[in-house]
């Protein structure tokens, strides 16, 4: 349980907030490099400021404030040139670095452009990585954008997926380093879904958490699994300040703003070690849907949104000062108190070095995150023995981590793995699970 005072000061995001401003210490992924194939601005909101992203006509990414300094023209109107964005409405030109570089009719009267010069646009350096676009909207120098191992792993197909959810950030992050909810929110719920009454999974019987630079291991070991079991020897890694790592893929709940959260999935599936050298020319992107639109009610088909289901269910900014935390929540509790003691640090010292931050650019290769299949991430197995893989073969037969795959993607997929993924129909909006699903939760897959 938490006073009202500091469940604020985890849950509020705006600039001058302390967790906003510490938030703002990191790179955030905010939109996928695909999207701008086919558009060239895209409005949205970060951190609760209303922003435009955009691609010039040289290839590079800008992201500025939404309003013209002008006289506050949507600049999400505004169409791009060689460098930089200009106003739809005067025409004031910016470039990525929000510096005014040009202003049609008051350079005309003064060829000196003593008021351009004086002109500037709020503005935040982005960068493409892992067909991610990564926003830093905190002070410079900013830290380095982390290179993961996972995302250098060859002969991987990898897809990002977004949705919007709409409650706060923490309460998906809290779900992080919750182990527990596997058992009843996708294992058993599933069952539950597909119109079975059981039976259950065995129980969780006892859970770890370790702290470690980039943020947290947790570790469980459940009834029937010897300690030799990778979930308890490695576990996965709650990653710092507001992700999640399970080996072959990274979930981010990158706040919109205090009541909205952007969810961020970046999958890679191996593809087997039969189709190598597989080279993936473009990383896709794509939007889920989270609400069925037949009934109203949350989509509870895909492990994503099952998710999705429990956080925005908690109320869209929970209150912490009704909850009653148990065992299961330990994880929970490690996580807030740390966060407690950044935000105090900061507040107390504001040259304080924010946790996990990497800033030597030779620390900066295959950073090493834990993980439960590296091995085989990073080597690849034959068809056979990938298919039968508890962590990655149901993979082969479905995407069964958010609702609404779009089918070229899945062609792009089955290209890649050459073979078709046999349950790809199986999108059903009123609940129910695949059997890939099924099997994945079976074994302890599903994030
Ligand atoms: S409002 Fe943007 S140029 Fe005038
Ligand atoms: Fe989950």
């Amino acid at each position: 349980m938490l006073s009202e005072e500091k469940n604020r000061l985890l849950t509020e995001v705006g600039p001058g907030k302390p967790m906003g401003d510490y938030l703002r210490r990191y790179w955030h992924p905010i939109a996928g490099a695909s999207e701008f194939d086919d558009k060239a601005v895209k409005p949205l909101r970060i951190l609760g400021e209303d922003l435009v992203l955009y691609k010039d006509l040289s290839g590079n990414y800008g992201l500025v404030d939404r309003r013209c300094p002008h006289r506050n023209a949507d600049m999400s109107y505004g169409y791009v040139e060689k460098c930089g964005l200009r106003c739809s409405y005067h025409g004031w030109q910016y470039d990525t670095s929000g510096q005014c570089i040009h202003q049609p009719f008051e350079e005309t009267l003064d060829p000196d452009a003593r008021m351009r010069k004086n002109t500037k646009i709020k503005a935040y350096p982005v960068q493409e990585k892992a067909g991610l676009l990564w926003a830093y909207m905190g002070p410079q120098p900013a830290p380095l954008l982390p290179d993961w191992e996972l995302f250098n792993c060859k002969n991987g197909f990898a897809q990002a997926v977004f949705a919007e959810i709409p409650c706060n950030w923490f309460q998906c992050q809290e779900n992080s380093i919750d182990p527990v909810h596997f058992e009843w929110t996708h294992n058993n719920w599933t069952t539950r879904l597909q119109g079975d009454e059981g039976p259950y999974v065995p129980t969780h019987l006892k859970l770890a958490f370790e702290e470690f630079e980039h943020g947290f291991v947790y570790k469980r070991l459940r009834g029937g699994e010897r300690e030799d079991n990778v979930m308890w020897t490695t576990g996965r890694v709650t990653l710092w300040p507001n992700g999640f790592f399970l080996g072959h893929h990274f979930e981010w709940r990158v706040p919109i703003d205090d009541h909205h959260t952007l969810s961020v999935l970046w999958v890679l599936s191996r593809v087997p070690t039969e189709q190598e050298p597989y080279v993936q020319e473009r990383i896709p992107s794509w939007y889920g849907p989270i609400k069925d639109p037949a009934t109203g009610r949350w989509i509870t088909s895909h492990v994503a949104n099952q998710d999705f289901v429990v956080w925005v269910g908690q109320g869209t900014v929970t209150d912490r000062t009704r909850e009653k935390l148990g065992q299961s929540d330990k994880g929970i509790v490690m996580m807030r108190r740390r966060f407690f003691e950044e935000l105090e640090s900061m507040q107390s010292d504001p040259s304080h070095e924010p946790k996990g931050l990497i800033r030597d650019p030779e620390k900066n290769h295959d950073v090493f995150l834990p993980s439960a299949c590296r091995d085989e991430m990073l080597h690849g197995l034959p068809r056979r023995e990938l298919a039968a893989h508890p962590l990655l073969g149901p993979y082969l037969k479905d995407f069964f981590g958010q609702a609404g795959q779009p089918d070229d993607v899945r062609a792009a997929y089955e290209q890649a793995i050459g073979q078709k993924v046999e349950g790809a129909s199986f999108f059903k909006v009123h609940g129910g699970a695949s059997d890939a699903e099924a099997e994945a939760e079976a074994q302890g897959t599903a994030s």
